[in-house]
């Protein structure tokens, strides 16, 4: 049985899919729990807050997670998962469509980290979780937008996890096969050949208990990298 009781977690994209069941498995495991997402309702319990905000926009980025160090001080956890996916073939993507990739899946987790590092590391504790992908380690055709932005992202973690080596701060970078989320709705993949039908892909539920995991582990354990997918030989 894992015990958060008496943590705090900031989990980005809570409103729906695999942040939203990070977010609750993390309160069921006894942590308060901050949600952030452009579409989450203002909320304030004992054990959940959420603070709507569209992280591709920095001012509104820093005031919200300015207000959760301010009353809440460093968080125990941070997870960067939300994102955008996008899949589409290159001569189709247009510079806007690269830069709203780039937006939600790098620049925005970038932000995140820089507005909770700083306390975290003078706490001398933590866990920075980025939710990264297949992609982050992988090409594939019509994926050359949210590809870049992913790798990109582990980067960012490798980065940080060398530049706050020490600091008592941990980085975990949890990178999934396909999930079965409303992520994947715009491209339907149970009616395109070749495609993994939603059925076999993994539940969210079942990323989230990964996350949960990483940031259980005892102070002294890093987990620099859990990958994790459907064991569906079409995967
Ligand atoms: N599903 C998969 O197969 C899969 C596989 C590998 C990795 N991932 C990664 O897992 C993460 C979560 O994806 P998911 O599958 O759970 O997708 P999802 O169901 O579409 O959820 C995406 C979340 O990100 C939030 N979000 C997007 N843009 C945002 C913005 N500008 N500001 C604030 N929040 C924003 C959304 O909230 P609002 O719309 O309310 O803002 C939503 O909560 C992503 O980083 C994705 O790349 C997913």
């Amino acid at each position: 049985m894992i015990d958060l009781a008496g943590t705090t977690a900031v989990v980005t994209g809570a409103s729906r899919g695999i942040g939203a069941a990070t977010a609750e498995l993390l309160r069921q495991a006894g942590a308060r729990v901050a949600g952030l997402a452009r579409s989450l309702e203002p909320r304030e319990e004992a054990d959940r807050w959420d603070l709507p905000c569209d992280l591709t926009d920095s001012p509104a980025l820093a005031s919200a997670c300015g207000q959760i160090v301010e009353r809440w001080g460093a968080p125990d956890v941070v997870v960067n998962n939300a994102g955008l996916f996008l899949l589409r073939p290159f001569e189709d993507t247009d510079a806007e469509a690269f830069d709203r990739q780039l937006a939600a899946n790098l620049q925005a987790p970038f932000g995140v980290a820089r507005a909770f590092l700083p306390a975290m590391r003078q706490a001398g504790r933590g866990t920075l979780v980025t939710v990264g992908s297949v992609s982050d380690h992988t090409g594939l055709p019509e994926n050359a937008a949210y590809a870049a932005s992913k790798y990109g992202l582990r980067g960012l973690h490798e980065a940080l996890s060398a530049e706050y080596r020490g600091s008592g701060v941990r980085f975990s970078l949890v990178s999934p096969g396909p999930t079965d989320t409303s992520m994947w709705d715009p491209v339907d993949p149970d009616a395109r050949p070749g495609f993994l039908a939603r059925s076999d892909m993994l539940r969210p539920e079942d990323v989230a208990q990964a996350i949960v995991f990483v940031v259980s582990r005892p102070a002294w354990v890093q987990v620099d990298w859990l990958r994790l997918g459907p064991v569906s030989p079409s995967a």
